[in-house]
């Protein structure tokens, strides 16, 4: 499954789990983008991976707040290195889920990040506007290097040119719920990632 290499979730249904989530029944969520085991796995690879890029020079890991809460608690477990885990909120200044570019630090950092190995853990890029600008704002403080750990991209939303080192899934631009991912901040604790297909204006 292409999916599992970091590529497109092509068929949308990537690792879909056959039966049994009560979150099934749910009538405000559709297809299941990607299933819980290929989430796990992909998580497990990506945690290989930044083990070995990362050897002798064990990072801090930047989770962006709320949506990255699930993914970096199981990344960071997936690495076999002694990180540091720090945590930031961003808002954005715009509708409640198209952002306006503008973003605003709610909750900062307790790290100082000059000559550390910072990796920003973020849950989705769809813009791409908010990683931008949080880039910007993280390099001014003289980190030693700065990488991005993403887990969903949409694709074809785009709208700044990004540096995305690491990315688990490349999927198509529904609005998607689960995982860390909310809607009106429900649907967080969903352990797979689905669209969400309810009547909240996502757009
Ligand atoms: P961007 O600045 O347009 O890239 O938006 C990124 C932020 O918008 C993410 O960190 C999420 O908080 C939110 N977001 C974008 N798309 C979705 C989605 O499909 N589901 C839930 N949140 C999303
Ligand atoms: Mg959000």
């Amino acid at each position: 499954m292409s999916a599992l290499d970091g590529g497109a979730a092509s068929d949308g249904h990537a690792g879909a789990t056959v039966s049994g989530s009560r979150w099934d029944d749910d009538p405000d969520l559709g297809d299941i983008v990607v299933g819980e085991s290929t989430l796990q796995a992909r998580v497990a690879e990506l945690g290989a991976e930044l083990t070995v890029d990362y050897q002798g020079r064990p990072p801090l890991l930047v989770g962006v707040l709320k949506g990255a809460f699930v993914f970096m608690s199981d990344l960071a477990r997936a690495i076999g290195l002694p990180v540091e885990v720090d945590v930031m909120a961003v808002a954005s200044y715009g509708s409640a889920t198209t952002t306006s570019g503008v973003v605003r630090i709610v909750k900062d950092l307790d790290s100082d990040l000059t000559d550390r190995h910072v990796l920003v853990v973020e849950d989705i890029v769809d813009s791409g506007l908010t990683l931008s600008y949080l880039r910007r704002s993280l390099l001014a403080r003289q980190p030693a290097s700065l990488e991005v750990c993403a887990l969903l991209v949409k694709e074809g939303r785009q709208r700044a040119k990004l540096d995305l080192r690491y990315v688990g899934f490349r999927i198509p631009p529904d609005f998607v719920v689960g995982y860390g991912l909310d809607v009106a901040e429900r649907y967080r604790n969903v352990p797979d990632i689905r669209v969400y297909q309810g009547p909240v204006d996502v757009e």
